[in-house]
């Protein structure tokens, strides 16, 4: 029997499809010409691709788009919970709204995604934000032309946030932010818990898409002319094992290495504890795919780790890197860490500045822990100070930015085949190696969204600048 617990039932599609057509007939009737949606996606690239299917559905109810909040006939926040910097910053945005509200009366407010999944965010929005229509979770966002065609009708609050394991969200109308360069989520949801982390209790448990479907989608990719290919998940070692899709992740990559045509493929993230030896040497062999591996190892020290439930240790971190740079001389590897874990000492942290020295990562996302109500770790003793926390922190940023100063330096004088992405603050066109580094060029924009031969003369920390030959 098929395994179908996260499928969305046929019934809740068709209802969805009739309130799109309802919401679409009040639209037209109460607004002169389409009203303009100001939609905000904050967090990592999954809440992005949600972020495109919220358009997609806002589009199929005859929403178009602006990027000024103070036009805007509808605002929707799409939130991130992973730290609380992420969290301050929509309760400030949101709080600005009221004046615009009072100033437009057929304006709606909504906000979804992870921040809002977890009941006291829902609550304190409820009560200390009483010009929010609508807040919904992470589960229900394809129910979003009914809370659109609720709230324009009857201008009554809507709350929902249910709980449970989630769905996986297919045939949703996406309105894509870019022509060259897509996010193909190929699953949902986390079942690591590490103990930091909000994530697996604001996304549900983890679930893969089929794998027809991530192959017919990179397929129409490729056909419609986008040239690179971002798999997303939270853990995309771990594909296909849940449901059973008799699958694994380095079968997927081969699969869309198949595809014919001139396109890059990236993935992320990966998970120490899961990425094999078998998944490294598919993407040695495959051309398409990237050489970089984005490999968050999170602590150096063996004790935190534990602590943080990651499920290796350091130095089979070290170990499994080796082997990815033996397979791939050219590797790139990008990590993220975290700077004060509960009960982190300054001898842990002196190992976390080891394994980095070894690491030789090309660039790091460096965060100081965050406490996540819920979560394992915010009921752990926390005795180091904010202060010494910042320290290690600025300690951490100087040593990466000697070591990425070194990576840099090395690819002066070689010459690489680039994605352009378009125009840069400076004015030229920043382009990407299949490594992830930016290269700037000097180029007008008829080169975005093509590939290009460069190369590089200048390096600076980040960044390296060159010329197309
Ligand atoms: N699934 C990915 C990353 C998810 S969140 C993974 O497993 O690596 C992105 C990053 O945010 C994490 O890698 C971690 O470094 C950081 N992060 C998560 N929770 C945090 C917290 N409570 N405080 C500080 N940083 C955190
Ligand atoms: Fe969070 Fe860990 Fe899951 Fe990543 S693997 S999302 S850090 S619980
Ligand atoms: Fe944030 Fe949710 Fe992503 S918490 S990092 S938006 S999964």
């Amino acid at each position: 029997m098929p395994d179908n617990r996260f499928e969305i039932s046929a019934e809740e599609r068709e209802k969805q499809t009739e309130y799109t057509a309802l919401a679409r007939t009040l639209v037209e009737s109460r607004f002169e010409g389409a009203p303009k949606a100001f939609v905000h996606t904050y967090g990592c690239q999954g809440n992005v691709s949600d972020g495109e299917k919220l358009k997609g559905m806002l589009a199929s109810i005859g929403y178009c788009f602006t990027d000024d909040v103070n036009e805007a006939d509808l605002v929707l926040y799409n939130t991130c919970a992973v730290r609380e910097h992420a969290e301050d910053r929509v309760f400030g945005n949101v709080g600005a709204l009221k004046s615009l509200k009072a100033q437009n009366r057929n304006m709606r407010i909504l906000l979804c995604g992870c921040m809002m999944q977890q009941p006291h965010i829902a609550e304190k929005i409820y009560k200390s934000y009483p010009f929010v229509d609508v807040v919904f979770g992470t589960n229900v966002i394809h129910r979003l032309p009914e809370f659109v065609y609720r709230s324009l009708s009857n201008g009554k609050r809507i709350v929902e946030i249910p709980g449970g394991d989630g769905f996986i969200t297919e045939d949703i109308p996406l309105r894509r932010d870019s022509d060259y360069k897509a996010w193909l989520p190929i699953m949902y949801g986390c079942n690591n818990f590490c103990t930091y982390c909000i994530v697996p209790y604001v996304r549900g448990r983890e679930r893969s898409r089929e794998p027809a479907k991530i192959i017919e989608e990179a397929r129409e990719l490729v056909k419609a002319g986008y040239k690179e290919i971002t798999l997303l998940g939270q853990n995309v070692n771990s594909y296909g094992k849940s449901p059973d899709r008799g699958y694994n992740f380095a079968r997927l990559l081969r699969e869309i290495n198949d595809i014919e045509g001139e396109f890059v493929i990236r993935f992320m993230t990966s998970h120490p504890k899961d990425c094999t030896g078998e998944l490294l040497r598919t993407m040695a062999e495959c051309d398409k795919v990237a050489k970089h591996l984005h490999l968050p190892f999170q602590s150096g020290s063996d004790r935190i780790l534990k602590a943080m439930n990651r499920g290796y240790t350091a130095d089979e971190y070290l170990r499994l890197i080796d082997l990815a740079y033996s397979l791939m001389p050219d590797l790139s590897i990008t990590a993220d860490v975290i700077v004060g874990f509960p009960g982190e000492t300054y001898e842990d942290f002196v190992k976390t500045k080891e394994l980095v020295e070894k690491a030789g990562f090309t660039s790091m996302f460096t965060f100081i822990y965050s406490p996540r109500e819920g979560t394992k770790a915010a009921s752990l003793p926390d005795p180091v100070s904010a202060e010494e926390k910042g320290r290690w922190f600025r300690e951490l940023l100087d040593l990466q930015e000697r070591i990425a100063a070194g990576r840099t330096a090395k690819c002066v004088g070689k010459t690489y085949r680039v994605l352009c992405e378009g125009k840069a603050k400076s004015g030229n066109i920043e382009a990407r190696t299949s490594g992830n580094f930016i290269i700037e060029i000097p180029a007008d924009d008829s080169v975005t969204g093509t590939f290009r031969n460069v190369k590089v003369t200048g390096a600076k920390t980040w960044m390296l600048s060159g010329e197309i030959v």
